[in-house]
């Protein structure tokens, strides 16, 4: 079986594939259209987009024309982060729901604790009043799992302190060297699956000379060896390429990391020490 099939279970039992094909940055358009389609020929079966990647109405025509069972398909997509008005909800997902031309979403998160431009600011009130609303919308079955984005560890105690539901995924940035130790073990403890964004650092890690080195060592790419890592820490990479090469390489994954390795890209400094990240991320 390939890893693009193989599961981890989230806290509802419900089964995700290992692997997610990633869309931020790609156009709306036939690049969103042929990238997607592209990915499921070649094998991916979850798909994450976003409400703000504008991208919705290509990944949804892609999905829909690939001839694959809808519900062979894993798709999240993401309530953008400036809605912290729980009156909001139902319309961006409604929206979101009509841009895929789905009836519903495998998973649905809150992209962001903040709003993009308030970065680490908190909204405890108002992301409980949003995940209140997203437990509706659960518990009508229009999405199978709901969950959360770039929410730290008090984040995250806010909603499990008070609410209903405890989320099924975080999705946060971690590429090898920068793993987010403190909210990556709050969220495992927890029973939350980390879902890594970015897990090429937006492609600054590629040049890396130690990731270089350790992947000539495994005849695999850095990009094959960044991905493997990921998941040989039991979190589910979410690689994002426009480019067919790049797409069919990141499928790639059925070698074996070493532990001695792991250990080594476990303890390593940040591989893309050049990309941004905000004061949450630790
Ligand atoms: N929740 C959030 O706030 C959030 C934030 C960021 C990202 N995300 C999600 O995570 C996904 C991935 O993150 P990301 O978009 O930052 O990028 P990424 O997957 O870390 O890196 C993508 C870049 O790497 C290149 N690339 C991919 N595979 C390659 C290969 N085998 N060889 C050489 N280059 C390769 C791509 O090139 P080409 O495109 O030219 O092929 C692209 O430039 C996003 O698309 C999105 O779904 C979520």
């Amino acid at each position: 079986m390939s890893l693009l099939t193989e599961t981890f279970t989230l806290n509802n039992g419900i089964k995700i594939p290992k692997v997610g094909f990633g869309t931020w940055q790609i156009p709306d358009g036939d690049t969103a259209y042929n990238a997607v389609s592209n990915a499921l020929k070649l094998g991916y079966r979850h798909i994450d987009t976003a409400y703000v990647y504008r991208n919705e109405k290509s990944v949804g025509k892609a999905i829909n024309e690939s001839g694959i069972a809808r519900e062979d398909i894993y798709l999240t997509s993401k309530l953008p982060a400036e809605v912290k008005n729980a009156g909001q909800v139902a319309d961006y997902f409604n929206e979101t729901l009509s841009n895929l031309d789905t009836d519903y979403l495998d998973l649905y998160l809150i992209h962001a604790p903040w709003p993009l431009n308030q970065v680490g600011t908190r909204f405890d009130q108002e992301n409980l009043a949003v995940w209140k609303e997203l437990e509706k919308l659960y518990k009508t079955g229009k999405i199978k799992s709901i969950g959360i984005s770039n929410f730290d560890a008090h984040d995250v105690k806010n909603l499990l302190d008070n609410a209903e539901i405890v989320p099924a995924v975080n999705q946060i940035m971690y590429y090898a060297g920068f793993t987010q130790p403190e909210n990556t073990k709050f969220a495992q403890d927890n029973g939350i699956l980390v879902e890594a964004y970015s897990p090429l650092a937006t492609d600054d890690l590629l040049n890396n000379p130690t990731m270089t080195s350790l992947a000539k060592q495994y005849t695999v790419s850095v990009p094959q060896l960044a991905l493997r890592f990921v998941i040989q820490n039991g979190v589910l990479p979410l690689p994002k390429a426009t480019s067919k090469t790049h797409i069919e390489a990141n499928t790639e994954l059925d070698f074996t990391i070493s532990d001695a390795d792991m250990t080594t890209l476990n303890a390593m400094q940040d591989t893309a020490p050049t990309h941004y990240h905000n004061a949450t991320e630790k």
